[in-house]
């Protein structure tokens, strides 16, 4: 059986409906950890609700990212995980830490990459008047919200949208494909070649929602 280790750094809404799928699906896996980097992630509350293990490592407490990513990377080793699930985990991780989880550390990014990578993605977009708007899974490579895409979802963007309206249209967006993704990985069908992720056997890895 494969563990996951999640990452969060608030909500934890993505976390938690991923969980509840797992449950519902009978999903072979363990969820070995969720570390947030405030104690005060709500999402943390859901873990322990659930008997998952769940850590706070306050980034505060570190002098440099250096020594902050060698904080998690023994803890989610120490965790045993085979995957590692950013779930709206909002620190740069450095190429360390990258390399060390490379080809099982997964990110969802609230945009159709590469569109709009960084913060404030739905204030952007409506800024820019693109009419649709989405969701990315990817796994992480060293760019900050680059690296080979494993599926995406679009929404419509409406007239009258506020970045809130906007936000939402693409959270329950997040909360479809991501479970999604994951469940590819643990199945073992996701081969990365390149910048490109093939899904065997191929399926849609693009919904339009
Ligand atoms: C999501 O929009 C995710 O894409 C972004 O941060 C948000 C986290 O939401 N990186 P939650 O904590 O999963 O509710």
């Amino acid at each position: 059986m494969l563990s996951i280790v999640t990452l969060i750094s608030g909500r934890g809404s993505n976390f938690e409906t991923i969980v509840k799928i797992a449950q519902k699906e009978q999903w072979p896996v363990k969820f070995a950890g969720v570390i947030a980097n405030h104690s005060a992630a709500k999402g943390l509350e859901f873990a322990c609700s659930q008997g998952i293990p769940a850590y706070a490592i306050e980034h505060k407490g570190y002098p440099n990212r250096e020594s902050f990513d060698g904080a998690l990377i023994q803890k989610i080793d120490a965790l045993g995980a085979d995957l590692v699930v950013l779930a709206g985990f909002m620190r740069i991780l450095t190429p360390g830490f990258i390399r060390h989880f490379e080809g099982r550390l997964i990110n969802i990014h609230p945009a159709l990459l590469p569109a709009f990578p960084g913060l404030h993605t739905h204030e952007r977009a409506l800024e820019a008047g693109v009419k649709e708007h989405g969701a990315t899974v990817h796994f992480v490579t060293e760019g900050v919200d680059e690296g080979p895409i494993i599926c995406q979802a679009s929404v419509s963007v409406l007239a009258g949208d506020d970045p809130d309206s906007l936000a939402a249209r693409v959270l329950k967006a997040e909360h479809q494909i991501y479970p999604f993704a994951i469940k590819w990985f643990l199945d073992g069908r996701l081969r990365i070649e390149g910048n490109h992720v093939k899904l065997q056997p191929p399926e849609s890895q693009f919904f339009k929602l």
